[in-house]
């Protein structure tokens, strides 16, 4: 067991709920959940949350576009979020939502000290408001007359409302920065801060609003709600208990160790947040870090650009059903230089699972794994005298624990996993050095060949306890093919060289990493991120004016008809897509072949309808999945401006496999 080091208490933003999720959400949470874990692992006592953050204009416009309550809105979103963290294995130890009754409660009575302590008073705000972001601007932060952080339109907004006296903790701020230079990180951030926003002055900020009726009510002037940002921050005290009957876990775990955020929203956490605790004459968070941003073509990430993105898959779910949840932690992990701004493309989360995760970790974990199987009957030799290139390989593992622990002290997970890859890289070079596959040829120097053995399963046992809180599904394979219960590794007490006992039963480690053929995969990617805009678009209530428009559209030559290749086929059977309410899966004869052809018309036809109907196919479109199935093929609809569709057929029986032209 790993020495008690004391509590640990880390956050992440609380998500907003009011779109769908993409990848670039799963980067806090995912760095989150590896800190939590490599904290767990030396000795801390680790408290982790997360939650969402459901309050607010922006849940409030949304429900009501899609004629639904704000709770009947935000209700699938929160369970969506919540499956996004179990397939990316996130183990928090509290998910908070703002809806929650104790967090409401808990908010209303410290908005009301707050109000009887004199920190908050009753005025008149007028101000800009971007809506999408939740944040007022005063004229002078705009940029051309735009929301500073998104470049949206804002609205000029007068209002009564609540004020909390923001402008008098500036001074208590700036020596907050200055007692404690680490406070907020990186020091950009606290440049941006001082320069920006603290120097010009601060603003009283207006913390109700009588326009929003989704918010926590203030209890004694029930027609104001509770600005969202305001709720929000108190989420990481309320899912303590602070404000309840109980709370020891407020008193156990407060103040934070870290509030990690994104760099927009670094304002809210490195100023407001302090001023309200201060305010409360709480305890302050000990650090605020602000990290960069996952950028998709030089974009932010953001809810609602997320189905415009061009061929790029952003879903995270669909991202771990397709490639596993080490390689998406792996690649948020690894690739985004921590601070900074990083991008996203298909294409280099495809190298790096090729890279770093197949040829590298993958390729050493099973011929080594497999290299014991064939000469040592899997049993792990005895490690001899030390020779050739022992030594140098034995001082990069020994010098890992160390290099990684100071790269985890300073939150960098790109550069620990850096250090745990440099091993990984000098044992492949290993083994090229020492050919173990000439040793085999001479019973002489069996010995030899165990101890080179002997160090690369070492090797590789020390890079798996490494790699533990980033890899949480390999790093545990490859403990066990090492024969390590991976169970009893809890923390880094193993991680010297030497540790791992001759005898051992080791297994052969099935390939961890499949190799991906990358051409393929972009176009198999590309084909669905084409299928999800055509399933969009049809989706609109602009595409029933798009199908049927006669506007003038690119002629196209009889040579490009002729390569789409239409068929007749006939409906063998037909199903709906299970959790798909607009999907249907049809088995189409066309001639020879049967197949399997899913169609967004669910809504206009039922599966029997369909059975021994001959339909028109587009037969040479590449397939594609949808919802997880094969699509092999398009069937030809009509549809009219009022959004009546009919499938194509023909009026004679020409059986399946007719060509149509
Ligand atoms: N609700 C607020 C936070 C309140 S905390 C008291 C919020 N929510 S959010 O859903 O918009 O964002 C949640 C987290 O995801 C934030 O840290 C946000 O910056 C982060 N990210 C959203 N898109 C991102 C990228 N494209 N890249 C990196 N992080 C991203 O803000």
């Amino acid at each position: 067991m790993a020495e008690k080091k004391g509590t640990y208490f880390i956050t992440t933003p609380i998500y907003y709920t009011s779109g769908k999720w993409h990848i670039g959400h799963a980067y806090t949470t995912v760095v989150c959940d590896a800190i939590s874990r490599y904290r767990r692992m030396l000795g801390y006592d680790v408290f982790f949350l997360t939650g969402t953050d459901e309050h607010g204009q922006k849940v409030q416009e949304k429900a009501r576009e899609a004629g639904v309550s704000p709770k009947k809105f935000v209700d699938p979103l929160v369970d969506d979020l919540k499956s996004v963290w179990k397939t990316l294995d996130v183990k928090y130890d509290k998910f908070i939502r703002t809806t929650d009754d104790y967090h409401v409660k808990s908010v209303q009575k410290i908005f009301r000290t707050l109000y009887e302590k004199g920190k908050i008073y009753k005025s008149v705000y007028e101000g800009r408001y971007c809506t999408p972001c939740e944040a007022f601007w005063t004229v002078s932060q705009l940029k051309d007359g735009r929301c500073p952080d998104c470049g949206r339109e804002v609205t000029v907004q007068k209002e009564e409302g609540y004020f909390f006296r923001l402008s008098e903790y500036a001074d208590r701020i700036l020596k907050l920065y200055e007692d404690n230079p680490t406070f907020l990180q990186p020091k950009s951030r606290m440049n941006e801060m001082i320069n920006n926003f603290i120097k010009p002055g601060l603003q009283d900020l207006c913390v109700s609003r009588t326009s929003v009726d989704w918010g926590i009510p203030v209890d004694f002037d029930p027609k104001h709600t509770i600005y969202v940002w305001v709720d929000a921050l108190f989420n990481y005290i309320t899912a303590l208990g602070y404000g309840s009957d109980d709370t020891s876990l407020f008193e156990k775990y407060w103040p934070a160790s870290l509030h990690l955020t994104a760099k927009e929203i670094v304002r809210f956490h490195a100023i407001v947040w302090p001023a309200l605790l201060m305010a409360l004459d709480l305890p302050l968070p000990k650090q605020v870090y602000g990290h960069g941003w996952l950028l998709i073509g030089g974009d932010k990430l953001s809810k609602s650009k997320s189905d415009k993105i061009s061929t790029e898959l952003t879903d995270p779910k669909e991202l771990v059903e397709r490639y596993g949840s080490d390689a998406i932690r792996y690649f948020l992990l690894r690739e985004i230089p921590f601070g900074s701004d990083g991008v996203y493309t298909n294409d280099s989360l495809l190298k790096r699972i090729n890279g770093d995760l197949a040829n590298d970790l993958g390729n050493l974990v099973s011929r080594t794994t497999a290299m014991i199987g064939k000469y040592f009957g899997g049993i792990l030799p005895p490690a001899g005298a030390e020779e050739g290139t022992d030594a140098e390989l034995k001082a990069v593992a020994s010098a890992l624990p160390a290099k990684v622990l100071a790269a985890m002290d300073a939150l960098n997970a790109p550069d620990a996993l850096e250090e745990i890859f440099t091993l990984i890289r000098r044992a492949n070079k290993y083994i090229d050095e020492t050919m173990p596959w000439a040793l085999a040829k001479e019973e002489a120097d069996k010995p030899r060949l165990g101890t080179v053995m002997y160090n690369l399963a070492e090797s590789i046992r020390i890079s798996a306890v490494m790699l533990k809180p980033f890899l949480t599904v390999g790093a545990d394979k490859i403990l066990a093919c090492l024969g390590v219960d991976p169970s009893e590794v809890t923390d880094f007490s193993t991680v010297g060289f030497g540790h791992l006992a001759a005898g051992a039963k080791i297994t052969v480690c099935p390939p961890l990493f499949p190799r991906i053929d990358v051409a393929k995969e972009l176009d198999a990617l590309a084909a669905i991120a084409a299928a999800k805009k055509t399933e969009k678009a049809e989706k609109s209530p602009e595409s029933h004016k798009n199908a049927t428009s006669d506007a003038p559209v690119e002629e196209i030559s009889a040579e490009d008809f002729a390569r789409v290749r239409l068929v007749t086929g006939k409906v063998e059977a037909c199903e709906k897509v299970e959790n798909a309410d607009k999907l249907l899966k049809l088995s189409v004869r066309t001639g020879e072949r049967l197949r399997t052809v899913v169609s967004g018309i669910a809504r206009y036809y039922s599966p029997d309808e369909l059975v021994g109907k001959t339909v028109v196919v587009v037969a040479n479109l590449k397939p594609c999945k949808l919802r997880g199935i094969l699509s092999e093929g398009m069937i030809l609809c009509a549809e009219n401006k009022e959004g009546k569709l009919s499938i194509v057929t023909t009026l004679a029986d020409v059986g399946d496999g007719a060509t149509v032209r």
